[in-house]
């Protein structure tokens, strides 16, 4: 079964990967929207063409979305994503530009073209909270939020707090509360499978693998100074696989979360699990599985 997506993205590293796997895949990419996060947003949308253009898909088109969170103050990541995001990989410049629309109302367009449409999100949710608070109507038109971010036990911002929802807490707060089925794939399943050269390099293969690694290679000379091993993990690629393939994932709790918002508290941009559900939360994945995802392929 293929499925009709929009994704919404901070275009990093795990971001390209998840975006050249979703094309391989086969999904009907209606369009993909951009935001601040790993890089800005004008970074991120440049990446996204270089992206699209790479893999001969300039038909797909990019609309350039919110330039900083909703209240937070812009904050810089550390560059393990390199200066440019993508592992300062020079990809050849796109002859294509983003599209007039913003973001927000792409997305409703978007879905209004397309009903029962999934939004993915690999980024901060800033533009999908404001497509939902212009258009309340866009809930009719969604069928699924899948959403990497926040953390249950374990964030890599703070303890608690994962670098999406951390970078804007009131935007993934106003997606949590919209009573849209989601599938989240939190930093805990992440964290818990590293994935290392050896792995990257039996799993993408070809000439789109060589940029993938070529990409990582960036993250893998960080990680080994710090931890002295080579390996990266994958949290947007996990997202778009455990939707696409759930017997990937080994263990999942149905609940609520939401974030401290706080702003005088150390634990501004932490998750919370709620006693709700509707949030469906994926806690463990089966990493043969996983990988399995991506060798059948590249
Ligand atoms: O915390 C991991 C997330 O932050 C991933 O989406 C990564 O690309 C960055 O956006
Ligand atoms: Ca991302």
């Amino acid at each position: 079964m293929t499925y009709k997506m929009i994704i919404d993205t901070d275009c990093g590293i795990d971001d390209a990967i998840t975006i050249i796997s979703a094309i391989k895949y086969g999904i009907d990419i209606v369009g993909i929207t951009t935001v601040s996060g790993n890089v800005y947003v004008d970074q991120v949308t440049d990446n996204v063409l270089r992206i699209l253009n790479f893999m001969g898909r300039n038909d797909i088109k990019v609309f350039k979305g919110a330039h900083k969170p909703l209240i937070s103050e812009k904050t810089t990541p550390a560059k393990i994503h390199g200066e440019n995001g993508i592992g300062d990989v020079e990809l050849e410049k796109s002859p294509k530009s983003e599209e007039e629309l913003p973001a927000p109302y792409a997305i409703y367009k978007l879905a209004r073209e397309n009903p029962g449409i999934v939004l993915l999100t690999l980024g901060p949710l800033t533009n999908i909270a404001m497509a939902f608070n212009l258009y309340p109507d866009l809930k009719n038109y969604v069928s699924k939020i899948v959403s990497m971010g926040g953390a249950v036990n374990f964030g890599n911002v703070t303890r608690f707090a994962e670098f999406n929802f951390f970078y804007d807490p009131e935007a993934a707060e106003f997606v949590l509360r919209l009573g849209i089925p989601i599938l989240l794939v939190p930093w805990d399943p992440v964290v818990a499978t590293p994935i290392f050269e050896e792995e990257l390099k039996e799993t993408f293969k070809g000439s789109v693998g060589k940029l993938i690694l070529q990409m990582e290679k960036t993250v893998m000379d960080f990680v080994e100074k710090v931890r002295g091993v080579r390996g990266v993990f994958l949290p947007d690629p996990m997202a778009l696989a455990t939707f696409l393939d759930p017997t990937i994932i080994k263990s999942k709790i149905n609940t609520s979360m939401h974030m401290e918002l706080n702003h005088g508290s150390l634990m501004r941009g932490a998750s919370i699990i709620g006693e709700g559900h509707g949030t469906e939360i994926v806690m463990e994945v089966d990493k043969g599985k996983f990988l399995n995802f991506f060798k059948n392929i590249f």
